[in-house]
């Protein structure tokens, strides 16, 4: 499978790539925290601002009729994009976080009750952690944890040990931010739909790795952020079933989710408008239907083909280094390493990368009860995006290598 760019012309459209950092070309393996942005997408939301700025849905007038139409046009795209079955049930947040509290406050508020049960795994981000204990608090719930294996396996046979008639909801993430796995949530979601249980899948850090596909792996929620797919910050989208999104009452009141507003009463907007109450970041969904369009204009099966290829070249080089220590060794993983260069301290390494102009993430990467199950006060996290090369995958290698001789 080949992308339809050459690497040159693909780095050519991402011009902070050419940045000078500490007098060193950048090199830039912090795809995870965020992703940069294409020139599509950057002039697009400057063609944007220039040309056809208006509130979207409030106007009868030319530019808001222009800048709505793109709006939903923009919609359609993230429904593709996931293979959802309807325009209606792609919801435009603020991003991942934005949308799992929506969707724990939203059901928590319509299904959990005192002594039911929140189901999520080991190894999820914050994110999918602390808004579900912010319901167990709310509801006298209990939050209880898939674990998982050394390797970052999530324990299947546990899972289904831990599925009760009192679970109401599962939570998990797609794709590990640390670790790189990932998880097995077709099974996850037909085991727990075999209990009559809906799952939630956190695509934080899928969305961007190939193709996914939410009518396939049937999940009644899919979540995702702009910024982590090489959209615009401050966007995201909260894909849920139709049926269920119905049935769930609106977590923020405001204009253009209500039907008719009266002093004694209320009654809600049908979808998806129920879900976005308030003017939408209508920039940021345009410019995230720009970012999607980038990508499957790309090929989607050789950007992830390609970042193989790179995380494969990092792991051979950095296991090649003594006293190398790699968190998340799944079968199954995406262009995502973390590890840990002997006894030497995450920071430390982190900051002398930065010195040689490589920008990797360090410390607890939003997963303090991951670093826990490991021992740990954190790693490195090196995060691979489809743009880099070979030549900056061997610059971390030499720059670690680097590290470990300075310490000896
Ligand atoms: N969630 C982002 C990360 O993993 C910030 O780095």
């Amino acid at each position: 499978m080949q992308l339809a760019k050459s690497i040159e012309e693909i780095r050519a459209d991402f011009p902070i790539l050419s940045t000078m950092a500490h007098g060193k070309p950048l090199v830039y393996l912090d795809n995870g925290a965020t992703t940069q942005k294409p020139l599509q997408v950057i002039n697009v939301m400057e063609e944007l601002y220039r040309t056809t700025n208006a509130n979207v849905h409030r106007g009868v007038h030319y530019l808001s009729d222009r800048v709505s139409e793109r709006y939903e046009a923009a919609r359609e795209t993230a429904r593709a994009f996931i293979n959802a079955r309807s325009r209606e049930e792609i919801i435009f947040t603020a991003g991942t976080t934005a949308s799992i509290n929506a969707v724990a406050f939203s059901f928590g508020e319509r299904y959990v009750r005192e002594g039911d049960e929140i189901l999520i795994s080991g190894m999820e981000h914050h994110a999918n952690i602390v808004p579900w204990q912010m319901l167990c608090e709310r509801k006298r719930a209990k939050l209880k944890i898939i674990p998982f294996s050394d390797e970052g396996v999530l324990d299947i046979e546990a899972y289904r040990t831990l599925l009760t008639e009192r679970t109401r909801i599962v939570a998990v993430t797609h794709v590990s931010n640390v670790l790189g796995t990932v998880n097995p949530v077709k099974e996850i979601v037909a085991e727990a739909h075999r209990h009559g249980i809906p799952v939630l899948v956190d695509g934080a850090q899928g969305i961007q790795h190939g193709l996914v596909d939410v009518t396939d792996l049937d999940c009644d929620f899919y979540v995702f952020s702009g910024h982590k797919v090489y959209g615009p910050n401050g966007i995201g989208v909260l894909y849920g079933k139709a049926d269920m999104l119905n049935e769930l009452p609106p977590y923020q009141g405001g204009g253009d989710m209500v039907a008719n507003v009266t002093f004694e009463k209320t009654t809600y907007n049908v979808l998806p408008f129920k879900f976005e109450a308030g003017t939408t970041n209508f920039t940021g969904a345009i410019g995230l239907a720009a970012a999607l369009d980038y990508l499957s204009a790309l090929g989607r099966e050789a950007v992830a083909q390609r970042e193989q290829s790179l995380l494969a070249l990092a792991t051979a080089g950095l296991s090649a280094i003594d006293g190398i220590r790699i968190y998340g060794t799944a079968p199954h993983k995406v262009s995502v390493i973390s590890f840990l260069p002997g006894t030497i301290h995450q920071l430390d390494a982190g900051m002398i990368l930065d010195k040689m102009g490589i920008a990797v993430r360090t410390g607890t990467h939003c997963a303090q009860p991951l670093m826990e199950r490991y021992g740990i006060t954190g790693n490195i996290r090196a995060s691979i995006a489809f743009y880099n090369t070979e030549d900056e995958v061997e610059a971390l290698v030499k720059g670690i290598r680097r590290v470990t001789e300075m310490f000896v």
